[in-house]
């Protein structure tokens, strides 16, 4: 299956590296993501029961995640009618290194989070099949994560997230509920208009 790393910390199996990814190498990761930007611009997605999430986000790979009234699902192209760019290469090496060098992700989703914004607890199911652990990376402020269980309800702990963390998802932590509950704004210098962006990588077909 996947590879093995051992985590600084692990909560409820989800694997957290902190630090992982060095600021030289997060500025390097920004940089791929201005091209990602420009060629899939940033949108606002709807959420099923029609709310504006507020986070803003896109895609790179062969699908992007993407929610209206519809529902939540991934599409293979960004709504503007394009293909979605390729996963940056210093991204797809994070993901070989740590998780598979034979099998890549076919999503790479931008969020990015600026002051006010949230992510309530959800679990990560719209992919075909659950084998394959999801990889987080998350660049710029912190971000308060909140992991719960597989259940939506029971008892949840927190965790600061910071520039240059990695997450992986795999195994039981794959289908446990998470959020983020709050950025701290003012907390990284990384992005040049402040705030926080998190890279989830997963593989969608089985
Ligand atoms: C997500 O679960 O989609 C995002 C998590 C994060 O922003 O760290
Ligand atoms: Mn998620």
């Amino acid at each position: 299956m996947y590879k093995f790393n051992t985590p600084t910390l692990t909560v409820r199996n989800f694997k957290i590296f902190k630090g992982m990814i060095e600021p030289a190498q997060q500025s390097e990761i920004v940089n791929n993501l201005r091209e990602v930007v420009r060629q899939a611009p940033m949108f606002s997605p709807i959420t099923p029961s029609g709310y504006k999430m507020t986070v803003k986000m896109t895609s790179a790979g062969k699908y992007g995640w993407y929610s209206d009234v519809s529902g939540y699902r991934y599409v293979d192209c960004h709504p503007g009618g394009k293909p979605w760019p390729n996963i940056p290469p210093l991204i797809l090496g994070l993901w070989r290194k740590l998780i598979s060098d034979t099998r890549d992700p076919d999503c790479c989703l931008v969020n990015y989070y600026q002051d006010g914004a949230k992510m309530g607890l959800h679990q990560d199911k719209d992919e075909a099949d659950f084998k394959w652990p999801v990889l987080s990376i998350s660049l710029g402020d912190d971000a308060l994560f909140r992991i719960g269980n597989i259940e939506r309800t029971g008892k949840t702990e927190s965790v600061w997230l910071n520039s240059g963390d990695v997450v992986i998802m795999g195994e039981s932590a794959r289908l446990a509920h998470h959020g983020i509950d709050r950025i701290k704004t003012g907390t990284s210098r990384l992005l040049d208009k402040g705030g926080r962006i998190n890279l989830t990588l997963r593989v969608v077909d089985a």
